[in-house]
């Protein structure tokens, strides 16, 4: 039984303030045991979580697994593209097959929005959203508010922008639903043709200026440039995209250089953000990696009835 006042974690958008907290404060507990020479606690013992993942990912689906493995679970992973899917069977019944074998928790990645939804009309296990389409993408947005937190101590009244990709991304979305809801002030920056019209309606900011977002921001959290959108009239070059609003080392020493650096990767290196950024001093890239998978076990270890 879930501890938070949600069974499942679909997004960000519904998700009380309270539950975040608690979310939080949970994975700070956990980043603890990762730091541990045994990385590992009993909570979880007996429990079955089962990775569904219909998409590609290095990042969340490894997170997961490692995450149930920390908490003393036992995982499976399920890749769409190996399965009997690929034979015809249908997602009700390659779903209801799994779900027989006695599965407590269903972590799912797919391309439609509102997946992880559906399959609470064949099962009745926790679900967990691990990237839904261009809808919401929660743990990687409660990990990249973990990783602010960690820097500043708070989120509350700090500026955060969000550049790049806004139309496409669940991570934005989940962040500004997250961040907003934490008292932080958002802003996102990118091409006009890559913001939703009516963005500001949420309460943020809109940009098309990297430079000024960079000054006016204590962290920024830089999008992948989906290059399968390139070529289709969406973002006309690389080089254009870059020009305008890559994240260099230059423009950090003119603008802010003690602006924070996230990005959820994977990254374009040279494209969004230069090496020499992603490398960096300003960047936390990789403690968000880490910190994926302390959110991770905390959403696992909450959403099964954990109690400190
Ligand atoms: N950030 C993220 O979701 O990465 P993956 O696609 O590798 O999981």
């Amino acid at each position: 039984m879930s501890v938070l006042s949600v069974k499942h974690l679909f997004g960000l958008e519904d998700l009380k303030k309270q539950d975040i907290f608690k979310i939080l404060d949970t994975a700070f507990k956990f980043r603890e045991v990762l730091d541990r020479p045994i990385k590992k606690v009993p909570s979880l013992k007996g429990k079955n979580i089962l990775n569904l993942f219909f998409e590609n990912s290095t990042r969340t689906k490894m997170s997961f697994e490692l995450a149930a493995k920390r908490l003393s679970a036992d995982v499976t992973n399920f890749s769409s593209g190996t399965s009997s899917l690929k034979k015809g069977e249908s997602f009700k019944d390659t779903i209801q097959n799994i779900h027989s074998m006695k599965i407590d928790c269903i972590v799912i990645r797919h391309s439609s929005p509102g997946s992880c939804i559906n399959l609470t009309n064949y099962v009745d296990a926790a679900i967990v959203n691990g990237g839904d389409g261009f809808h919401e993408h929660p743990t990687q947005g409660l990990l990249d508010i973990m990783s602010i937190k960690e820097k500043f101590g708070k989120i509350e009244g700090l500026k955060v922008s969000i550049v790049g990709d806004i139309l496409h991304s669940r991570v934005a979305r989940s962040n500004i639903y997250g961040l907003i809801k934490m008292g932080a002030r958002v802003r996102v920056c990118g091409p006009p043709n890559l913001i939703p019209r009516n963005i500001k309606q949420l309460g943020i900011d809109v940009s098309h200026d990297i430079n000024s977002t960079i000054r006016w921001s204590d962290a920024i959290n830089i999008l992948r440039i989906q290059r399968e959108r390139m070529g289709i009239g969406i973002i006309p070059s690389i080089r254009e995209y870059r020009k305008l609003f890559g994240v260099n080392k230059k423009r950090l020493e003119t603008y802010n250089n003690d602006v924070l650096v996230l990005h959820p990767g994977p990254i374009n290196r040279g494209v969004e953000i230069d090496s020499n950024v992603a490398d960096g001093p300003n960047s936390v890239i990789l403690k968000q990696v880490l910190n994926g998978v302390a959110i991770r076990m905390s959403v696992l270890f909450l959403l099964l009835g954990g109690s400190d």
